[in-house]
């Protein structure tokens, strides 16, 4: 079976800063063109500006929750000589007690998170499975396997993810088998995702919101929610390079691994998991 070489023309969405700057990086270093997305195209062009001068990179600012924003994409790739691989990375992530988040913060992450990969896949593979030829990649989470508390919008998102990739799998296994999908579950990695994700909710943190008059939080509720968030975002902070998602990732492209789990405690977490489920066993608290 043909493989997607890593010298065709990728699309790698969230391309302005963390996983997917470092994903752009390590796809220039293997001599693939670049088609880079992001929302904000201060960070995007500055991580364009440092790609080596012989790589053809292209730019594209918008949103992933925007199905326009993918076609115009996967046109721009298309007229570089075709789009071989897609790598739908951009992503948020909120924390708070699922019936105290904003509902806002709940659509955010859901539509960008799920739809955006959605939209993503939907705008690549037409040309893929025409020819026959590809590979998209959507980075869900660790977060997709398993279920923390006090990240309910993020987890159920990435669980759609991992569901939306399989089938995705399935379907190309039948109808266009030299098209490839996999799907990343990466743990804790050190990026400023928190910081971020807060500044396009243009929101506080979650505890200040549980704790906030007028919300759908009492105050009660307050120290629960805080100390999530810190457990969280101790966890990001402590989390390991973005290189090791990248390196992953190339190594999925070139070997067309389904799934792609960068650290091994993810997939033990993944099979507690499971040996609960034929236990009968209740599901373990992974931020205790
Ligand atoms: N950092 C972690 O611990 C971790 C763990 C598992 C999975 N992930 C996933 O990895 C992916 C990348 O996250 P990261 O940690 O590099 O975060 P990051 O915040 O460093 O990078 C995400 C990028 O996506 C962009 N973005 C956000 N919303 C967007 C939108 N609607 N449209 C276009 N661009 C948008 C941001 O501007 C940012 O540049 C996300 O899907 C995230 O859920 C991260």
């Amino acid at each position: 079976m043909p493989s997607p070489s890593l010298d065709g023309v990728a699309i790698v969405t969230g391309a302005g800063g963390g996983i997917g700057a470092a994903v752009a990086r390590s796809l220039a270093a293997a001599g693939t063109s670049l088609v880079l997305a992001d929302r904000d195209r201060s960070a995007l062009e500055a991580v364009a500006a440092s790609l080596p001068p012989s790589v053809t990179v292209i730019t594209g600012v918008g949103d992933v929750g925007d199905p326009t924003h993918h076609a115009a994409l996967v046109t721009a790739a298309e007229d570089l000589g075709g789009v071989t691989v897609s790598v739908q990375n951009a992503g948020v992530a909120l924390t708070g007690l699922s019936w105290e988040v904003p509902l806002e913060q709940w659509e955010l992450q859901v539509r960008t998170n799920y739809w955006g990969v959605v939209h993503g896949v939907r705008a690549a593979l037409p040309p893929m499975v025409r020819r026959g030829l590809g590979h998209v990649l959507a980075v869900a989470s660790g977060a997709g396997l398993v279920a923390t508390p006090g990240l309910a919008p993020y987890v159920s998102s990435k669980h759609a993810v991992v569901g939306l990739m399989e089938s995705v799998r399935h379907e190309l296994a039948r109808a266009a088998p030299g098209v490839r999908a996999s799907v990343v579950c990466p743990g804790n990695i050190a990026t400023p995702i928190n910081a971020n994700s807060l500044a396009v909710a243009d929101a506080a943190g979650a505890a200040d919101v549980a704790a906030c008059e007028g919300s759908a939080g009492d105050g009660s509720t307050a120290a629960v929610a805080r100390q999530i968030d810190e457990t969280v975002r101790r966890g990001v902070d402590s989390g390991a390079e973005p290189q090791t998602v990248a390196d992953a990732i190339v190594e999925a492209v070139s070997t067309g691994r389904f799934w792609v789990l960068p650290q091994p405690e993810v997939a033990l977490g993944a099979l507690d998991r499971v040996q609960r489920i034929v236990d009968g066993r209740p599901p373990a608290d992974l931020l205790i």
